[in-house]
């Protein structure tokens, strides 16, 4: 049985408190932790934005959010314990004046409890809340700050967001958030590789042959096209969540699970990732971007479309690219990476290839591919270990690729909390080890910005995929080139 361990009571002040990401996730996770016993009824849950609401206004908001969220569990009485946490102060955020003095009087404790200032705004306007809160007098040894993705759209400017929220709160104090850590199965990535001793001897370019990392998304952009277009795949998907899963993928083992040791771990492996430069860019990365389609009777709208804009955008929702770390463990190994929005299904998986037995005994028994170890992180989370075995009966031998099959859900039967739950708590607790560290985060962007200036001196272009398809074929093709497929157990 699951057990939730109650945090100490808290503040939390969410700046864009009536936003997508707060309607979506915060509040929803801050009502479940609250059901669950592990928040206590004299924390403080107040939201933030320009917009004038009174406080039932928005109790009213959270309570859509949650119902939308999580409708099974939410009734009446649950809800009206629940919402006596709730506050709501208008403010802008970036100017002084009273109604700071009216949030900080909604707060309790400030300078002995946790409080959590979460920025879930446009990151434009981190460095100057930051400064408000710091001149309003709210930030004190236990303040915190929570810094949503994207930090920036470059290494440029995520230098100048990590400097400004650092003149005010310490690095300790500094929780950059990328969900995808918060995510069970990939919690379960570390315990995979460390808790087994059969794993590790067998994870270098020894034995296996390649790495394959999938992000699909089934959805398009419809309703975030805006920030989308002047984004893209490689801002935002690559540049984080798929690296933070190459890096628990690729780190050595820390000494430690301290949040230093494991931020520490991934560091290295962010600084050995080699750039990919205008000559690779062709060869080594797809770009693509999603057009109309019908699916089974289903009209997709193309990219473009959700758009609304008359000029052609040059902006990519897909993204397939070799990456290569330079260091020994995995000099010659291939780390396939790919994203895409409006794919044929939403999954995400890792898939560690083995390489095929180095003597060929069986003839043409079927032997064909190596073994493999798929780690599915969504949806249906769990494990498959593909091993060769022989298919039973008689007329010759016949050698099939089959899975030992570790499924979550029926060796688990317990609700999983979602990301932001736990990313949260550990927030409360103050427990950085899911959050990424400056450097991180700037290492990440240098390898992007080389990757995004290659695709620009090589004019890279962009290939068409249908909507509710696997994305471009020239990604297919960059894998072929290599003499290799990208596995997929998608059925
Ligand atoms: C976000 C991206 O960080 O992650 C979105 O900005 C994307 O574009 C989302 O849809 C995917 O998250 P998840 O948890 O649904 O895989």
């Amino acid at each position: 049985m699951a057990k939730f361990i109650p945090v100490e009571p808290f503040n939390i002040v969410i700046f864009g408190g009536t936003g997508d990401l707060s309607k979506r996730k915060l509040l929803p996770a801050l009502f479940h932790r609250f059901l669950d016993g592990q928040i206590s009824s004299d924390s403080r849950i107040v939201g933030s934005a320009r917009s004038k609401l009174t406080r039932d206004e928005f109790q009213n908001i959270a309570r859509d959010a949650c119902r939308n969220a999580s409708e099974e569990r939410l009734t009446n009485a649950n809800w009206e314990d629940f919402a006596n946490l709730l506050h709501y102060q208008s403010l802008n955020a970036t100017e002084l004046g009273d109604a700071w003095g009216e949030l900080s009087s909604k707060l309790s404790n400030v300078a002995e409890r946790p409080t959590i200032f979460y920025l879930a705004t446009s990151p434009n306007l981190y460095v100057q809340t930051c400064e408000s809160i710091k001149q309003a007098n709210l930030v004190h040894a236990r303040s915190r700050v929570v810094l949503e993705k994207p930090i920036g759209t470059d290494l440029e400017s995520a230098r100048l967001i990590n400097s400004g929220v650092g003149a005010v709160f310490d690095e300790r104090q500094i929780y950059r958030i990328d969900h995808y850590l918060g995510k069970e199965s990939v919690q379960n990535l570390l315990v995979l590789r460390f808790a087994n001793t059969m794993f590790e001897p067998l994870w270098s370019r020894t034995s296996i042959d390649n790495v394959q990392i999938s992000v699909a998304e089934s959805l398009g952009v419809a309703g975030r096209a805006g920030y989308y277009d002047q984004s893209g795949a490689l801002r935002d998907m690559v540049q984080n969540h798929l690296l933070q899963l190459l890096c628990l993928t690729a780190m050595e083992p820390p000494n430690t699970l301290s949040d230093d040791n494991i931020r520490t771990e991934k560091l290295k492996v962010l600084t050995a990732l080699k750039p990919i430069t205008a000559q690779d860019a062709p060869h080594k990365t797809v770009r693509g971007q999603y057009r109309a389609n019908t699916v089974e009777g289903e009209d997709l709208a193309g990219y473009q479309e959700e758009l609304g804009e008359e000029n052609p955008s040059n902006t990519e929702t897909f993204v397939a690219l070799k990456a290569e770390i330079g260091n020994w463990r995995w000099a010659g190994v291939p780390f396939y990476l790919r994203t895409g929005k409006r794919m044929s299904a939403r999954y995400s998986e890792i898939v560690i290839q083995f390489k095929t037995a180095p003597h060929e005994m069986f003839g043409n028994a079927g032997l064909t591919a190596g073994n493999k170890l798929v780690i599915r992180l969504q949806p249906d989370e769990g494990v498959r270990l593909f091993v060769q075995i022989k298919e039973p009966g008689p007329g010759g031998l016949r050698i099939k690729l089959l899975p030992l099959n570790l499924s979550y859900a029926e060796n688990f039967m317990v609700r999983y909390p979602d990301a932001y739950e736990r990313l949260l708590m550990d927030i409360v607790r103050g427990n950085l080890s899911l959050f990424m560290r400056r450097e991180e985060v700037e290492a990440a962007w240098k390898w992007a910005d080389g990757l995004l200036q290659a695709w620009e001196d090589s004019n890279t272009p962009l290939s068409n995929y249908l909507a509710g398809t696997d994305g471009p074929a020239t990604s297919e093709q960059m894998l072929a080139r290599d003499g290799r497929t990208w596995s997929s157990e998608i059925e």
